[in-house]
């Protein structure tokens, strides 16, 4: 076929399938349009209404269902029917349920809805499915997100939001409350790990990467493998001035847009279908009750035309917990008003829907303010083809579980897995090593998965993850169980909180190391999320910090290796190791991707996605302005409470060494609308093939509005190198990686100098308007 005719049947194909979509969306702009004119003031706000499982179980009351879970047909009538409400979340019991009872009790939902109300609206299901089908017993679970910000590998990001998107649809739900795109900034966050890390411009990347994955390149979530993505938490969640979750953030205009915005800002440009509130409160007002972030800012400015949907019970909050309204009524006129589309009430939906229906009557809220609401919900059922296939069945789905998907999920863990320190190169082991295998992490599928897996916070793995390897098993099965001992010296307490320890053979975990040839020490957290995650210490638990001092008395070298979900500080005994490994939250196939690390099967590559602090009063991350490293000026004495953090935002290092070289810009004088191309050259010198980041920073040296960060990262690459090899990686700056918001929220393009810095090398270009 000659090149013209291809370009015809591409443009005709293109144009084809253009208007196949444009007839598509006005099929369902007049279907909308023609169910919201019939729609009551009831059912519209039926439609807006979202409740929590628990509450159509059968059971006692509310909050928990009997088991084995089953509907309760007087309470769907009157949740689903009565009160038309049009969309459920969450599992029953916080238990994960089989993919057989996720299609029956989801069905039954749907027959509900469909067969049974006047309108016959199909519901729309809602899990956090973050980082695998969360609440399916069997599906595949992967790294938590702040693993995958170390992988650095978008196509890996993106697969595996594929495979969770089949996973959830195999479960037969269609809406999952991921990606977060709040920035890790704030190492005593509880939910730090469920971000991709403290840079806004890595969390933009990965972001659209998991969107893609999840909702398809075309966002075309009829695919029945293709689920709705709710972007979360808009905006700025983990900037508390506590650390704390839910209490209160203060933001600039310059760095909710400079720091917190863009990763949102490019989700929604990629087409996501949802997004979720923050449940905090910026500059002393709940978000939930903000209208300029939530109309202004978010539906106007940015253009997003999909469902905006509450955090748990953010509504009654405003009034319990916030106190901004003076009653549960009162909050629903606030939040409604201010453009919430649905409420996650979860559980006392007729507060909610009889009080909306009371405010439209009385004049305090518009029904064109519902119908905006209503037709934003009706769309994503829509384009979920939920009218046309209410349910997926688990039977059409047999990747579920598969060896490929679980390959994947080892795949991430092994390039997330981040070394961090390897004195004299004593990783990797040689197998035959006799090891001590030591620490609370060492023998926990909990921990390896942190929280969001098979329960709220993590606590019912045991049940569901026997099957999968912990670090101990994983050791064993590559350097034989007779080179490998066990004794665990510290354990986290069967049902106490997540911080709760005590010492288990203490005394023997040290005796045991005296006949050990290396121990690896493998310390950390218990798995936490939201407020029951809150923490007081940022130092690592005294009692693990006592085993590392004990153990490294004995002589014998210590590898740690680190199993948390926020970096907690190992500055008292970190000089005593003479390696560390950053395993993260892995996921069900950390533990043998560690092994492989550990013994050299696989040369690591991840790269810390935060800021690894030395002390509590130290915990600036790598974006910071000038004034944080002021043993540069003169004058100023504290050199010791300079920025000299633990570890820095990228490193990780590898089995081999890679030497860059080369840097080149393609002018040292850019106008104004033109970009810059970069290019380095990167060589592996070492005795193996690797996997290195190419990361790419720049400086603005000047800036007149606010104070210029440091360094910001602006592209990234992951690249494969074979013993030997060279490559040369090209990256192109734009205009944008060259402005910045000023203090009233503009952007601003400044004449000026700026640095590229890639690796150790550094060049300047200069700007001119
Ligand atoms: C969390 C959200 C989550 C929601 C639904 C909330 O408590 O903050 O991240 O999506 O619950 O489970």
């Amino acid at each position: 076929m000659k090149l013209k005719n291809i370009t015809t049947v591409v443009f005709a194909g293109l144009f084809g399938f253009l208007a196949l979509a444009q007839e598509n969306g006005a099929k369902y702009e007049q279907e909308i349009e023609a169910l919201i004119k019939k729609m009551t003031v009831k059912e519209k706000v039926g439609q807006m209404a979202q409740i929590t499982l628990d509450v159509i179980g059968k059971g006692n009351d509310r909050y928990t269902s009997f088991e084995p879970l089953q509907l309760d047909e007087k309470e769907v009538k009157k949740a689903l029917g009565d009160y038309h409400i049009g969309s459920v979340l969450n599992t029953a019991n916080n238990r994960a349920l089989p993919k057989e009872k996720w299609y029956e009790i989801i069905k039954e939902i749907q027959d509900f809805s469909i067969n049974k109300t006047r309108l016959g609206i199909p519901n729309i299901y809602g899990v956090d499915e973050i980082h695998g089908a969360t609440y399916t017993a069997g599906a595949t679970m992967f790294p938590q997100q702040i693993a995958q910000g170390a992988a650095r590998n978008p196509a890996l990001t993106k697969q595996g939001a594929a495979i969770t998107a089949y996973e959830t649809r195999a479960s037969n739900i269609p809406w999952s409350f991921s990606p977060v795109l709040d920035l890790a900034l704030d190492p005593r966050f509880s939910r730090m790990w469920e971000s991709f890390g403290e840079d806004p411009y890595l969390c933009s990347v990965l972001g659209v990467a998991a969107i893609n994955g999840y909702e398809g390149d075309d966002n075309n979530i009829s695919n029945p493998t293709k689920v709705a993505v709710s972007l979360k938490h808009f905006l700025g969640y983990h900037a508390t001035i506590s650390g704390k979750d839910r209490t209160p953030s203060y933001i600039p205009e310059d760095a909710l847009r400079e720091y917190h915005l863009p990763a949102f800002e490019a989700a929604i440009a990629a087409g996501a279908h949802t997004i979720m509130i923050n449940s905090g409160i910026i500059n002393g007002v709940p978000v939930h009750a903000n209208y300029e972030l939530l109309t202004t800012l978010l539906k106007e400015e940015l253009g997003f035309k999909g469902l905006v949907v509450t955090d748990w019970a953010d509504i009654e909050n405003l009034h319990r917990r916030d106190r901004v309204a003076a009653t549960d009524k009162e909050a629903i006129m606030l939040a409604i008003n201010a453009g919430i589309d649905m409420s996650m009430i979860p559980y006392n939906y007729e507060v909610f829907c009889d009080g909306l229906v009371e405010l439209v009557n009385e004049g305090k809220v518009k029904e064109s303010r519902l119908d905006d609401a209503v037709r934003r919900i009706l769309k994503v059922k829509y384009e979920l083809g939920l009218f046309e296939t209410p349910n997926t069945n688990y039977k059409d789905y047999p990747e579920f579980g598969s060896k490929t998907h679980e390959k994947a999920s080892y795949e991430m863990a092994a390039e997330a897995i981040t070394l961090l320190k390897n004195d004299s190169g004593i990783l990797p082991l040689k197998k035959g090593t006799k090891v001590l295998v030591v620490g609370p992490n060492a023998n926990s599928m909990r921990t390896l998965n942190g929280a969001w897996t098979y329960s709220w916070q993590g606590e019912k793995t045991p049940e569901f993850a026997a099957q999968y390897n912990t670090i101990l098993e994983a050791v064993q099965n590559e350097n034989g169980k007779e080179n490998t001992t066990f004794v665990e010296g510290v354990a986290y307490k069967d049902g106490g909180s997540y911080y709760e320890e005590e010492k288990k053979d203490f005394d023997k975990a040290i005796e045991e190391a005296k006949n050990a040839e290396v121990i690896l020490l493998c310390l950390g957290e218990n798995t936490y999320t939201e407020k029951p995650g809150d923490l007081n210490d940022l130092y690592l638990s005294d009692y693990q910090t006592e085993l590392a001092l004990e153990l490294a008395k004995t002589g014998k070298p210590v590898v740690l290796i680190l199993n948390e979900g926020r970096p907690r500080i190992i500055s008292k005994f970190e000089r005593e190791t003479k390696a560390i490994v950053q395993a993260y939250l892995p996921g069900n196939f950390g533990g043998d991707a560690l092994a492989d690390i550990i013994f050299g099967d696989v040369n690591p590559s991840g790269k810390l996605p935060y800021t690894y602090p030395r002390y509590p009063n130290a915990t600036i991350s790598y974006i910071h302005k000038p004034s944080e490293e002021q043993k540069k000026a003169e004058g100023v004495y504290n050199y010791e409470a300079d920025y000299n953090p633990q570890f820095r935002f990228g490193d990780g290092l590898s089995y081999t060494t890679f030497e860059f070289s080369a840097l080149k810009l393609s002018s040292k004088n850019i106008k104004k609308g033109e970009n810059v191309e970069v290019s380095v050259v990167v060589k592996n010198t070492g005795k193996r093939e690797g996997k290195e980041v190419v990361e790419l920073y720049t400086s603005d040296l000047y800036a007149s509005s606010v104070t210029p960060d440091v360094k910001r990262l602006r592209r990234f690459q992951k690249i494969t190198l074979k013993r030997g090899e060279s490559k040369t990686v090209k990256f192109t700056l734009n205009p944008k990686d060259m402005s910045y918001f000023g203090r009233e929220g503009n952007e601003i393009l400044e004449a000026g100098e700026f640095e590229v810095m890639i690796d150790n090398l550094t060049s300047k270009f200069k700007l001119t308007l």
